[in-house]
């Protein structure tokens, strides 16, 4: 494949998004995500996929600029009213982020489907990799985990409104604000945690800086009634095969059948932000955030340590 050595981030590394430079002011993000609907409301679903996708921006450090619709709609059997709402959903949540929906292609298919292609700015020095994080630093986790579980518990019919209002309200938030806070301190690396769960991000970014991690599980935030569906076997298959796939790099410490660990592979989607730097860094991000009434659950979950790269040891 031809170099260029504008690509700050290209395909390979397992990285939130692509990363082009343009000038020494100015590098482009790109990335796109959509998925089928995880909640029955159809203007909530558009906010979720939304905020989803403009994530994978945040992650990388960078600010949301323009956004496309992406959309695949059975034409012939779902009310038009849906995807005006799906639609409407998705551009308030594009709006908050102060981007500009620019355009869009839709298909007809069997299946509801919506997302984003996003296009971002950061300065070139400021873009923020999965591959920099150190032995010392700490580990910020910006929201609590569990939506896999709970919009499983939610499909059985098992878990009431307040529930699936908890999930869609975490999902459909938006990184902005631990992003804007994460641009004006240094940090080392930061991801989103999405579909492989907070041990499959973890371990991307354990494996591409070369370092260990250390996880304090009960640190952890999670959704309240999470565990007690993990307990009663109330997992999504996503979380199996996440467990399946990353455990053997995963030293676990925690009691045997203990749902939280299910908890660590539970696929997440629009989740966090992970941000690995040293305690100050994240320190005066907590602060700031708490200032500001950041309305979910975050903290410090783990640290960087010297020690086999690629493995997390889980206490
Ligand atoms: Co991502
Ligand atoms: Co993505």
């Amino acid at each position: 494949m031809p170099t260029d050595p504008n690509l700050l981030v290209g395909i390979g590394g397992c990285e939130d998004a692509g990363v082009y430079r343009l000038n020494d002011e100015t590098a482009l993000i790109q990335t796109v995500d959509f998925f089928t609907p995880i909640v029955d409301d159809p203007y909530r679903f558009g906010q979720i996929a939304a905020a989803n996708a403009i994530s994978d921006v945040y992650a990388m450090g960078g600010k949301p600029l323009l956004a496309m619709n992406l959309v695949a709609f059975p034409v012939k059997t779902m009310d038009k009213a849906v995807l005006r709402e799906v639609l409407k959903g998705g551009l308030d949540t594009i709006t908050e982020a102060g981007a500009l929906l620019v355009g869009g292609h839709s298909i007809e298919d069997e299946e509801l489907k919506y997302g984003l292609s996003v296009t971002g700015v950061v300065h070139p020095n400021r873009v923020v990799r999965n591959n920099g994080a150190r032995a010392g630093d700490l580990l910020l986790l910006t929201k609590p985990i569990g939506t896999g579980i709970l919009a499983t518990a939610i499909k059985g019919n098992l878990a009431g409104t307040e529930v699936e209002e908890l999930i869609t309200t975490v999902m459909a938030t938006l990184n902005r604000e631990p992003a804007q806070l994460m641009a004006t301190v240094s940090v080392h690396a930061c991801t989103d945690i999405t579909g492989f769960g907070l041990l499959g991000h973890l371990l991307e970014v354990a494996a591409a800086s070369r370092v260990a991690i250390r996880l304090d599980a009960q640190r952890v935030p999670v959704l309240p009634e999470a565990l007690r569906f993990a307990g009663m076997g109330i997992i999504p298959e996503g979380a199996h095969k996440n467990r399946a796939f990353y455990q053997p790099r995963v030293t676990c410490l925690l009691a045997p059948m203990d749902p939280l660990e299910m908890a660590l592979y539970d696929p997440q989607t629009s989740g966090g932000l992970l941000i690995a730097a040293p305690a100050e860094a994240l320190e005066s991000i907590m602060a700031r955030l708490a200032k500001r009434r950041y309305p979910l659950d975050y903290g410090i979950i783990g640290e960087v340590i010297a020690g086999e790269a690629g493995t997390i040891r889980v206490e």
